[in-house]
């Protein structure tokens, strides 16, 4: 098994195109619910580019939208989470209820024909799973088909229970799908990642691929936070779960040569008491996760330059970026 062509990495006609056929089809992780259980509290981001928001609206209803203004575009909403009234655009001030319809179209004039209720927000799909809310601006399929065996793999671990304590966004310069590479493998442990190779069992590092799923596991030794769980899913989000714990990420891309990572962490045990060693599991993770930037920023340059022929894939590490890479084929139609 060969990698795949690096010029879909590089090229903006693949964004593009990803961003159509890939983002706008599936359901992205926006984030925990507890973050949307007040009313008028809302969650603002981008996929790939595409701004959107999901609301708790004032009458209790979860809805979302794209975070696009109905008279010349602008943004509603910043990126980020917060509680709106009704949602003013910055841009020439029109209204908008929590629930998308037109309130107000200050200073438009007298247009005979110009009625606000034909221009309410974009509404998009949103859904709850197990405290994690998902949303998709024209879903190819139900959120359950895209989670495949994600559902049963995480059946017995009480997700839901785990309290959201932190969100972190970091940014660096590759391709979405070269950071993706390089999470479904642990190939790269030993290399990238020396205190974590020896924090575990490497030579029981295990990668299977299933549907909508890479899971990946090996045996802790003593004092590592990670309990040797690492899930990546299908098309973009990961969980890994830790002591008392867990965490979740969404590889977003910016463009074809950018990529946000949007973190979030949950505990189990919220006390202060406890508040220094969440502090250093929230560290520890961040610290493993930027030790993969510079390797992929370095192969992405040899990706962009041409440098660089397709090689071959382990069959025992790599079969999580065979399924990854082929997925994406699919979708681009390759
Ligand atoms: S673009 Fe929003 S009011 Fe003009
Ligand atoms: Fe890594």
């Amino acid at each position: 098994m060969l990698n795949i062509d690096p010029s879909i990495y590089v090229r903006h006609d693949v964004f593009l195109a990803e961003r159509e056929k890939l983002f706008a089809t599936s359901w992205q992780l926006l984030g925990p619910m507890s973050k949307l259980t007040e009313r008028r509290s809302y969650v603002a981001s981008e996929i790939a580019g595409m701004k959107v928001f999901a609301v708790r609206s004032n009458d209790g209803v979860l809805r979302a939208f794209r975070n696009v203004c109905r008279h010349r575009g602008a943004r509603l909403l910043p990126e980020g989470e917060g509680t709106c009234g009704p949602i003013r655009c910055p841009y020439h001030q029109w209204q908008f209820s929590d629930a998308g319809e037109l309130l107000k179209a200050p200073w438009y004039g007298e247009e005979p024909g110009f009625d606000m209720k034909d221009w309410p927000l974009e509404p998009i799909s949103v859904q709850e799973w197990r405290g994690l809310v998902f949303v998709a601006i024209k879903p190819a399929c139900g959120l359950m088909e895209q989670m495949g065996d994600t559902v049963a793999e995480l059946a017995e671990e009480p997700i839901e229970t785990y309290v959201p304590v932190r969100t972190e966004r970091m940014i660096f310069d590759a391709n979405w799908k070269i950071y993706t590479d390089n999470f479904v493998e642990g190939l790269h442990i030993p290399g990238i990642h020396p205190a974590f190779h020896a924090a575990i069992d490497f030579e029981a590092f295990q990668t299977t691929a299933h549907d909508g799923l890479v899971r990946m596991t090996a045996p802790p030794k003593d004092g590592l936070w990670y309990r040797g769980k690492w899930l990546w899913m299908w098309p973009n989000w990961t969980l890994s779960l830790f002591a008392g714990g867990m965490n979740t990420s969404r590889i977003n891309p910016i463009d074809e040569n950018r990529t946000e990572l949007i973190y979030n962490f949950y505990f189990a045990d919220t006390s202060d008491a406890h508040a220094a060693e969440r502090e250093r599991t929230i560290q520890e993770t961040l610290g493993v996760v930027r030790e993969d930037f510079e390797v992929c920023v370095e192969t992405q340059k040899n990706y962009a330059t041409g440098a660089y022929r397709p090689g071959p894939l382990s069959p025992r590490h790599e079969r999580g970026v065979a399924y990854f890479q082929g997925m994406v084929a699919e979708v681009l139609g390759m």
